[in-house]
């Protein structure tokens, strides 16, 4: 390719046209980035560009004649800058991986994780009882032999203790634990896991007056080995009720507004006689199946009835321990299952599901 020579653009318009027609002659014969890059100096470059060369001469043409050909030589110059950035683009390599974005895509999804449906669950079971005007409150996992047990009415060697296979920790040893709510500390001697949360019945009244109105949710834990229906670890939520005049219609009642509101029907709601030892009289709270509405299926084992808790009048006892005037207060305390209630809600048939983290599950409830 020959170099433009500069006095061919001296003299007149017709010279600049002939520039343009060459330029757009060795635009068409030129291809690849590099040799564009080679075309844009020798037009455009400062010091030896052909426009470069003509506007010069046009600077030092006779005034007369100036006016015009600066301005068909400033048309050519931007001919040649478009003309010449338009092929580039076609052929640069993007410079930025942004510049490859096609933005005709659909957005990518980032997923976002949400909290376990265990946690959504413990979490709708809250809201619903501080609806009602429960407070709500964690007590320790590690807890003494007096409040997961022998408060409870279950002293030494009481056979209910066999209900529930402790894990008793390696040394006792001392823990402090404060109150919630009170800024009181109560020192206590740790020696096991709590089995249930129904300790904290007990530490709640050492440290309150009447009226009482709580749940407690919390970790617990139990030897017995994973299978469909155990797990070492569970979680339960505790409620308690004390006041002057409380009796087991309110507990029913209590119980009936709370399974309407969690499992969103006309709950069917039934109590079994019971026994616990921390209540007289005592029940199981038990819900008409919401899957096969009593007729009989898998997951109620064809009784047409989910047991869903177990409740109670509180002893007399448990408030003579905690320095309540027995003859003046009654009261009510109910314990359930969060993972039972989920496989109920859910119909999940495998407790284990809940801790196995297959997001294949778990994605199931996200919200
Ligand atoms: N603590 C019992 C359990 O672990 C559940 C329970 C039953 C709690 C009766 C209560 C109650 O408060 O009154 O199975």
């Amino acid at each position: 390719m020959h170099q433009p020579s500069m006095q061919q653009f001296m003299s007149d318009p017709a010279a600049i046209n002939r520039l343009r027609a060459q330029f757009l002659a060795e635009l068409a014969a030129t291809s690849g980035e590099p040799a564009l890059r080679g075309l844009r100096d020798r037009y455009l470059g400062r010091k030896s560009g052909a426009i470069t060369a003509l506007l010069k001469s046009v600077a030092a043409a006779p005034p007369d004649v100036r006016p015009t050909l600066g301005r068909l030589a400033n048309e050519l110059k931007g001919q040649i800058e478009t003309a010449l950035a338009e092929r580039l683009a076609t052929v640069e390599a993007p410079r930025h991986p942004a510049d490859a974005v096609d933005v005709t895509l659909p957005g990518r999804d980032f997923p976002l994780g949400h909290r376990h449906p265990l946690t959504l669950l413990r979490e709708r079971i809250e809201e619903i009882f501080t609806r009602m005007g429960y407070q709500g409150l964690e007590g320790p996992e590690c807890e003494d032999d007096y409040h997961n047990y022998e408060a409870l009415n279950m002293p030494p060697h009481h056979p209910a203790r066999d209900m529930q296979d402790t894990l008793y920790l390696a040394s006792p040893f001392n823990e402090r634990y404060a109150v919630p709510g009170t800024g009181r500390r109560d020192a206590y001697a740790a020696n096991l896991l709590r089995t249930h949360t129904s300790g904290m019945q007990i530490r709640y009244m050492e440290t309150h007056a009447p009226p009482v109105r709580i749940i407690v949710p919390g970790r617990v834990y139990r030897r017995d080995n994973l299978d469909l229906t155990h797990t070492p670890m569970f979680t339960q939520i505790e409620g308690l009720v004390v006041d002057e005049g409380v009796t087991l219609a309110d507990l029913k009642g209590t119980m009936a507004a709370f399974l309407g509101e969690l499992f969103e029907t006309d709950a069917k709601v039934r109590f079994r006689p019971s026994f616990f030892p921390y209540t007289e009289p005592s029940a199981e709270v038990l819900l008409g199946c919401i899957f096969c509405k009593g007729s009989g299926c898998g997951i109620c084992k064809k009784t047409g009835w989910l047991e869903v808790a177990g409740s109670g009048m509180v002893h007399p006892a448990l408030f003579e321990r905690v320095g309540y005037d027995p003859e003046r207060y009654t009261g009510f305390a109910f314990g359930m299952g969060v993972e039972r209630i989920a496989i109920v809600k859910y119909g999940v048939d495998d407790i284990r599901m809940f801790y196995e983290n297959d997001l294949r599950f778990l994605e199931q409830f996200g919200q």
